[in-house]
């Protein structure tokens, strides 16, 4: 009889998706045009959806279905990148298509929504499972939650989920009100919080990587890692979002959920099989295995900046102060590094260094975990601990591992030098890699919550990110403090001297 494989999850390898309608609150904005349609879309043309499967986009502006159909079409064209139209898999997808117009404050429009879903899980045979997609401003997400469940749409004869964007609460306390709004409505089990970060493919290799191979496990821990670095950079600026980027603020924005999920998932426990909860009950454990920092610690382990004008390329480049919708004395950081402590016995020690920031020198996302060098430099005129044993992680772009280490010159004598052994995911594979939406969101219809931010997470994750905000508010620094397409303030190098270490330049 053959063993029973504790990884193998029926709903992660067998997939059988269900008829469902997906409800998109906020159907008329970026992230509707720009991420979700396309990605829907590109799972019709690869035909992972179910037959019975609509849409109902809503938001405040009038629109016929037809209309939104339309602007769903330009949406398509413009925003799939790497997917060719193709007219029949288009006329398919747009017949389930539909709208409603209304505003998320008035009563009314759930009862006209709850008509819509009805009459259109008839017309689609959707089987009556719905996924309630919240795409609004934040402080609209309680008020959503309380209209669908005013008008009963939160049971039916199927399934409800409802999925939220971020930022879930500015604090442990928001954080907290905010899931007590929505379990009102919702069980947790059925609120699904997107981390796009953890639906990338390369987040989801970490754990292919980890532990679908048996050589790295006794390398991971304090016994042989040094420090490890986790890099979030971006080369654009605001990009016209300077009024909700002024409230957010990087640390909030990249490393309170993305950078310290990708953290989990590296540095996690092994989790007894793939089923949702027991990898979420990993990263949230160790989540909730980072100290908290002192005061004092905030001042010497974080470093915020702002970025200032530049001429890049031969371009004059604005300030952060200087881009719409931004205070011309605002202290938001945009830039931020932070070095976080696990109190656990593998890491005891180790520090994570995590860093973000706009308008860096390029747009990159990766993990670099140093080693402990040899512990006898025995090679004369070469300094190992100079070329130390790196193993990176590349999440974006160009996505693949390397691993770095000292090789023989060749010719005479013993001289080193650093080489590289490369894994490239593209010329591996040789396949396209899905939209981290793609994947996301047919986890939601599946019901997988494996990649999805559970309540826990998010307030281990505000435990250790809220300290320092409150920090960082009744200091007054310097900025801007680091010249748009540099690599950040001159402050984050000097954190990581202390410990004689420093960044990367990837
Ligand atoms: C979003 C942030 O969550 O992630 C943006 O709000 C950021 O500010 C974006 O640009 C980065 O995502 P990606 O997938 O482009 O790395």
């Amino acid at each position: 009889m053959p063993l029973e494989n504790p990884f193998q999850d029926p709903l992660r390898f067998e997939r059988r998706v269900p008829e469902s309608t997906v409800v998109i609150f906020g159907a008329n904005g970026d992230l509707t045009k720009r991420k979700l349609i396309p990605a829907l879309y590109r799972l019709a043309y690869d035909r992972r959806l179910a037959a019975g499967f609509a849409v109902i986009g809503t938001s405040r502006t009038a629109l016929s279905d037809d209309q939104f159909r339309e602007k769903m079409l330009e949406a398509v064209k413009q925003f799939s990148e790497d997917t060719e139209f193709d007219e029949d898999v288009w006329r398919a997808f747009a017949a389930g298509l539909y709208y409603v117009a209304g505003d998320i404050n008035d009563a009314g429009f759930y009862d006209k929504l709850a008509g819509k879903l009805k009459q259109v899980d008839g017309e689609r045979a959707t089987g009556g499972n719905a996924l309630f997609y919240l795409s609004t401003q934040p402080s609209q997400y309680g008020r959503a939650a309380q209209g669908i469940g005013g008008a009963g749409m939160n049971r039916g004869a199927g399934w409800r989920r409802l999925v939220v964007e971020k930022p879930f609460g500015r604090n442990l306390e928001t954080a907290r009100a905010l899931s007590d709004e929505l379990h009102r409505v919702f069980q947790e089990s059925d609120v699904y919080r997107i981390d796009h970060y953890l639906g990338k493919e390369t987040v989801q290799n970490i754990l292919a990587f980890r532990f679908g191979n048996g050589i790295f496990e006794p390398l991971w821990s304090r016994n042989y890692i040094e420090h490890v670095q986790i890099t979030g950079a971006e080369s654009i600026g605001v990009e016209g979002r300077g009024a909700y980027y002024q409230e957010a603020g990087a640390l909030a924005d990249m490393i309170q959920n993305h950078l310290l999920q990708v953290m989990a998932t590296i540095a996690m426990e092994p989790s007894a099989s793939f089923r949702a909860d027991s990898v979420r009950d990993e990263r949230s454990k160790l989540l909730r295995s980072i100290r908290p920092m002192t005061a004092d610690e905030i001042r010497r382990d974080t470093v915020p900046g702002q970025y200032g004008a530049a001429r890049i390329g031969g371009e004059d480049v604005p300030g952060f102060r200087q881009e719409p919708g931004v205070g011309a004395e605002s202290r938001t950081d945009t830039y931020a590094a932070v070095a976080f402590f696990c109190e656990n016995w593998r890491w005891a020690g180790v520090p994570f260094y995590l860093r973000t920031g706009k308008r860096l020198p390029k747009r990159v996302t990766e993990i670099a975990i140093q080693f402990k060098p040899a512990p006898l430099a025995m090679f004369d005129g070469d300094a190992p601990a100079s070329a130390p044993n790196l193993l990176i992680v590349r999440i974006q772009p160009e996505e693949g591992i390397s691993l770095k280490f000292l090789s023989k010159r060749p010719g005479a004598g013993m001289r080193l030098r650093p080489v590289s052994m490369d894994f490239n995911y593209g010329s591996s594979f040789g396949e396209r890699s899905p939209s981290a939406y793609e994947t996301l969101l047919l986890d939601a219809i599946v019901g997988d919550a494996t990649l999805y931010t559970r309540q826990d997470m998010v307030e281990a994750s505000w435990r250790v990110v809220e300290p320092i905000e409150n920090v960082w508010r009744e200091t007054s620094y310097d900025f801007p403090n680091y010249a748009a397409g540099s690599w950040g303030p001159a402050a984050s190098d000097a954190m990581l001297a202390r410990r004689g270490h420093t960044w990367r330049k990837p």
